[in-house]
């Protein structure tokens, strides 16, 4: 959710860096935005507005600065206006505030402040949080750092938060259940944020806080500490390995478009894991009792894929919840059994709160992330990484695809077959660099001119092609909004065939396998009603009004399947005169429940 960035160090720019730093977390949120900067005068500058933060210009920030804070809104509290954005201040403006998350007992909080003659002046939770700390430092001889670890004893609820004191020159950060990650510059200087792109152009060297943690950086120190106790806390470094140019668009108009293209290799990374680490994950499915697969979304529907991939390949039975439903079967948790946690930016609330319940079981999690160093990452018993590198469009495609490269690759471990299934995910990788050519794309613009203007589309497949279906139909949702959905191809006779009517698009995902008789009948029933079948698959058939190619693939037909669809959705984005990388109501990372 909300975009958080803050810097303080020697450089005198930090209101246009902060700002600069932020256009990288846009993904987070863009109903609106805000920044705080320090004056030499001791003042504190603020701007704020409605709209995306991408057309701000951080030249307007020249004024002589070395310690701003700014953020990007996805509205939780408070309709998205002017006076919700954040920063949010004290009542003396010299503490301001943004806030990643929801403090949920805010309502009796801002009445007893109320009482005590603060003025409040936004609809937003965050804005009780400069107040309160105003109200902790009335007390004698209390720091911003005291004063703030006071005020988050009294929250409830997941939050990020910055605060910047213009007095003490200071700025304190805390999580409970939202990310921050603190970058360590040259010389004292630090930059915290809610996603390292915000600082990877200045450092790739950070700190994790973690959940119950605070930090306060003033004068070039810094201290991390527990939130309940004070205690204080030593901090590894770690060296990121993402490039700045991994995290731009580069020559491409939309990071959607560069990140699909980016499948040509990312394949190939995610493939490119440790052996032994994949054979013990392999022997810990083999061992467990009661394996079960829990994500959100698009990670959501990879999980029900590898329901397949450990069926088909490795004969074993694991379950797919989704996150948000996790905790109502906490009943059949058990210390022997193991949970798979599936997220590419490894931050998912849910996600986060079903490894809660699971650790509180007992059980053992196993996350596949894409994101080093995430809350998931760090909170599992054993992590893989997916090496897929920065995704920033909200539509996961290259995390998807590699998400689904790592289950197919434990899959085929868990059956003894490791070595065949890297051989086989290497050739897919390079059928798809074959594939993703500009012809093809050029081909599948013809297909998304002439089914744009449709309301409705619907997608069917059989196998793993089914949780493929409902994949397509998130994608297409997301960024063009057309109303889509997917189905088991079968079960569309049991009602939804209903909604079929002439010149309707179908989209029927195919393999070359023992579902394509079924298939074929299915469409035929389809086009019976009038639709227009987009066939995707390695073969064409008549039934076909539209046939876009992909590589026979095998058992990896769900990965190769979904990159066309991602394209299509892509264009239909764009055709329709919607921006993919940030459609509305949506956000990246989804820290809230
Ligand atoms: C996918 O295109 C989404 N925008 C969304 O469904 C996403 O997959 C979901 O929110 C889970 O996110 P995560 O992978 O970061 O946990």
């Amino acid at each position: 959710m909300c975009g958080i960035f803050g810097y303080i160090g020697k450089r005198k720019n930090a209101g246009a860096l902060v700002i600069k730093g932020l256009k990288n977390l846009e993904y987070r949120g863009y109903d609106s935005w805000g920044v705080a900067m320090r004056l030499s005068d001791g003042s504190i500058k603020c701007e704020k507005d409605v709209g995306k933060i991408g057309a701000v210009n951080p030249d307007q920030f020249k004024e002589e600065s070395s310690l701003a804070i700014a953020h990007s809104r996805w509205a939780t509290h408070g309709g998205v206006t002017k006076i919700n954005a954040h920063p949010h201040f004290s009542c003396d403006q010299t503490i301001a505030v943004i806030h990643n998350g929801i403090i949920e007992n805010y309502g009796e909080i801002r009445d007893e402040l109320k009482a005590k003659g603060h003025t409040f002046r936004s609809e937003t939770d965050t804005e009780v949080i400069p107040h309160l700390i105003e109200e902790e430092l009335k007390k004698k001889g209390t720091t911003l750092e005291e004063a703030t670890r006071r005020a988050c004893i009294r929250f409830t609820g997941r939050y990020a938060i910055l605060v910047l004191d213009a007095r003490s020159q200071t700025l304190v950060a805390a999580r409970t259940g939202s990310p921050l990650i603190i970058g360590v510059g040259e010389g004292g200087e630090y930059f915290i944020a809610s996603d390292i792109p915000a600082f990877l152009e200045y450092t790739r060297t950070v700190q994790y806080l973690d959940d119950g943690e605070m930090v306060a950086v003033h004068d070039g120190k810094i201290r991390f500490s527990d939130i309940a106790s004070s205690a204080e806390r030593t901090k590894r470094l770690v060296t990121i390995d993402w490039t700045v140019s991994e995290a731009e668009k580069g020559e491409y108009e939309h990071y959607m478009l560069k990140e699909i293209m980016d499948q040509k290799d990312s394949i190939r990374r995610a493939v490119h894991q440790d052996d032994e680490e994949i054979l013990a994950v392999a022997k810990s499915i083999e061992n467990c009792i009661g394996c079960i697969l829990t994500a959100c979304g698009t990670a959501g529907k990879v999980c029900m894929a590898a329901d397949y991939f450990f069926s088909v390949v490795a004969k074993r039975h694991v379950n797919f919840t989704p996150a948000s439903e996790f905790p109502i079967f906490h009943h059949f948790l058990r210390p022997e059994s193991l949970i798979i946690v599936v997220s590419q930016s490894g931050e998912t609330a849910d996600v986060l709160e079903a490894m809660k319940v699971a650790k509180a079981a007992g059980s053992k999690v196993l996350a596949i992330v894409n994101t080093q160093g995430s809350s998931i990452a760090r909170a599992a018993d054993y992590t893989l990484l997916i090496n897929a590198g920065p995704e920033k469009a909200v539509a996961s495609t290259k995390a998807a695809t590699g998400q689904m490269a790592v289950l197919l690759l434990v899959a085929h471990a868990v059956a003894g077959k490791l070595h065949e299934g890297r051989t086989l995910l290497l050739e897919t990788s390079g059928q798809i660099n074959d594939m993703l050519n500009p012809r093809y794309i050029d081909h599948i613009r013809d297909v998304a001119k002439k089914i744009a203007s449709h309301d409705n589309m619907y997608i069917i497949g059989k196998g793993w092609n089914y949780p493929m279906a409902m994949e397509s139909a998130i994608k297409i949702q997301e960024v063009s909004y057309i109303h889509a959905e997917g189905f088991a191809a079968g079960e569309l006779k049991h009602g939804p065939i209903a909604l079929i009517e002439k010149g309707t698009p179908c989209i029927a995902l195919m393999g070359n396998d023992e579902f394509t008789a079924d298939m074929v009948s299915n469409i035929m029933e389809l086009r019976a009603r009038g639709a227009q079948i987009i066939g995707i698959g390695p073969k064409k058939f008549d039934v076909f009004d539209h046939w876009i190619k992909v590589p026979d693939s095998g058992a990896a037909q769900a990965i190769v399947n979904i990159i066309p669809v991602q394209i299509l959705a892509y264009l239909l984005a764009v055709i329709r005169g919607r921006d993919p990388d940030m459609p509305r109501n949506l956000a990246k990372s989804v820290t809230v429940k």
